[in-house]
């Protein structure tokens, strides 16, 4: 048997992918609630329901507490089944280190972390009280983090180099500062008071930082040397980016001590903010997109920084990740009724290495169906997309929508093969077609839902040949129409056949579609009730 690298990722002309086996990798993710891979009976139930939604990845958290429950002693039993549920499934997994740092706080470091104050520093506010967020000035909890993470890159080498169940590895889970920018414990008091590292320094006068990061530089005089505060400013969008640095300079130290170990693809995932919200009212100083320089520069072992996508306007928040060619993964999405369509649009549009709706296993039954139809429709494309992602010959249409889930009433367009695609949405059946002005991802039950009156649709369009203007169409609830790109004459559908995509990615046509079903010629439509494709040819007549 020859052997095969291990999982990395690979720059492949305009995208990133994942090779698993040689091989690009198009994630159909899902992550897992996260108490649920703590005990062993409920994630055999998880996974076994992951495997009939067709997802082909699952992202699992891996817990310090029950790894290293007393220092120095490690328990794998727990990842030890995991993998094994995983493989006799035929589940990739993707690890979630939760170690120092869960969504800002401490609260999965081992008891002998938590309740050794003196020797872990806790994060203390700027009136001196304590907050159980562990000091990312703490050397000792630092090194303690690393070398735990090592010892778990190491043990998942041993156990699963050959096999490759696991495929890239989170590290941390949204760290950020909350309630206030940067902490002040007395280490952290020091290190804020010293000079900016010569390696920030250098990037912000090089002016490689960013826009916003180099606009704070230069309302604050644009200095060559100084201490924080006076290189950046002392306001806390000033103060975020000392937090930005500690936070990921401590990332760096874990996650480089775990690639020496198993250098598997490793990234960071961040907590967006709200619209208005200023630094110490969200996570701050995490690997967000205004940030992503300062992440960059301090953690190189991290492969890409990652969005949580919980917010109404995907497409938005997805798009900034991109930012200087960072790989696009989306480890969490809100699994609201659009999480089928947003993920097909972040693969086909946007060259995502994947996505992952979160607490998949607890989605209701009418979303778990539509989620297990999109996967297996994608898993039949998933190596077209990949081919068509390194040749910019696939789109995405999906409608826009707002923070306040307003959604745009302008048809959307895309570009392909000399083609304008433009992309209606069918709106719900029976949907109130009165949008609450209220519903906001706050907190309470359906917080992250989409009203009843949202689309739930979207669409890619593959190119499969150039000379005839052939096309694969995947989606739902989309109407799509054309026109010629070079402004001549008029775009006709030659014919359109409804079919399937099997799993190894052969086309089994059925339906020729005429008549009512393209509206006479007129157009091609994708019913809202399930995940269908087509494949089409398109002509140019004067
Ligand atoms: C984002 C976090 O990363 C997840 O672990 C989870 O806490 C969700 N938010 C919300 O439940």
């Amino acid at each position: 048997m020859t052997a095969t690298s291990i999982p990395q990722l690979r720059r492949v002309g305009p995208v990133t992918q994942l090779y698993v086996d040689d091989r690009p990798f198009l994630v159909l993710g899902g992550e897992l609630g996260n108490s649920t891979a703590s005990d062993l009976t409920s994630l055999d139930e998880a996974i076994t329901r992951c495997r009939r939604m067709n997802l082909n990845t699952v992202l699992l958290p891996v817990y310090w507490d029950r790894l290293e429950p007393a220092e120095g002693q490690f328990d794998f039993s727990l990842l030890r089944g995991a993998i094994d549920l995983a493989r006799r499934q035929e589940l990739r997994l993707i690890l979630l280190w939760f170690g120092t740092w869960k969504n800002s706080m401490s609260c999965y470091a081992p008891s002998w972390v938590k309740r050794n104050t003196s020797r872990f520093p806790r994060v203390r506010l700027s009136s001196g009280e304590a907050i159980e967020i562990i000091s990312p000035q703490s050397e000792a909890a630092n090194h303690a983090d690393a070398r735990a993470f090592a010892t778990l890159m190491r043990w998942v080498r041993e156990y699963d180099s050959t096999r490759q169940t696991v495929v890239m590895v989170q590290v941390q889970n949204e760290v950020g500062m909350i309630p206030e920018p940067r902490d002040h414990c007395q280490q952290s008091e020091r290190a804020y008071r010293s000079p900016v590292p010569p390696a920030l320094l250098s990037l912000t006068t090089g002016g490689a930082i960013g826009p916003e990061v180099n606009a704070l530089w230069r309302q604050a005089g644009h200095k060559t040397q100084g201490t924080w505060s006076e290189i950046f400013g002392d306001t806390p969008e000033g103060q975020e980016l000392f937090t930005a640095w500690q936070l990921a300079r401590y990332v760096e130290k874990v996650a480089a001590a775990g690639k020496r170990e198993y250098p598997l693809p490793m990234f960071a995932n961040a907590a967006l903010i709200r619209p208005g919200y200023r630094p110490g009212q969200y996570p701050s100083g995490g690997p967000l997109p205004h940030l992503l320089e300062i992440w960059r520069a301090a953690a190189p072992s991290l492969d890409m920084i990652c969005p949580d996508i919980y917010f109404p306007n995907f497409i938005e928040w997805a798009d900034r990740y991109r930012r200087g060619g960072n790989p696009l993964f989306i480890p969490e999405l809100a699994a609201s009724t659009r999480a089928p369509a947003n993920a097909l649009y972040a693969l086909a549009q946007l060259g995502a290495i994947g996505a992952a709706p979160f607490a998949v296993e607890d989605l209701s039954l009418d979303k778990r169906q539509q989620l297990a139809d999109c996967y297996q429709m994608l898993a039949g494309l998933s190596e077209a997309i990949l081919l068509a992602q390194q040749n910019r010959t696939v789109i995405g249409l999906c409608p826009q929508i707002g923070f306040d889930w307003s959604i745009s009433d302008q048809p959307q367009r895309g570009e392909l093969g000399g083609v304008i695609f433009e992309a209606r949405f069918d709106p719900p059946v029976a949907a109130d077609h009165h949008t609450p002005a209220t519903v906001l991802p706050t907190l309470g039950v359906g917080r992250w839902d989409a009203p009843p009156a949202t689309p739930a649709g979207g669409v890619l369009v593959l190119q499969l040949s150039e000379r005839d203007a052939e096309f694969a169409v995947a989606g739902r609830g989309t109407t799509l129409t054309f026109s010629p790109a070079d402004g001549s004459g008029k775009i006709g559908i030659d014919w359109a056949q409804q079919g399937y995509y099997l799993p190894d990615g052969t086309w089994q046509g059925a339906r020729w579609l005429n008549g009512d079903q393209t509206h006479q010629g007129r157009h091609i439509h994708l019913p809202l009730e399930c995940w269908s494709a087509l494949r089409i040819r398109l002509y140019q007549y004067q």
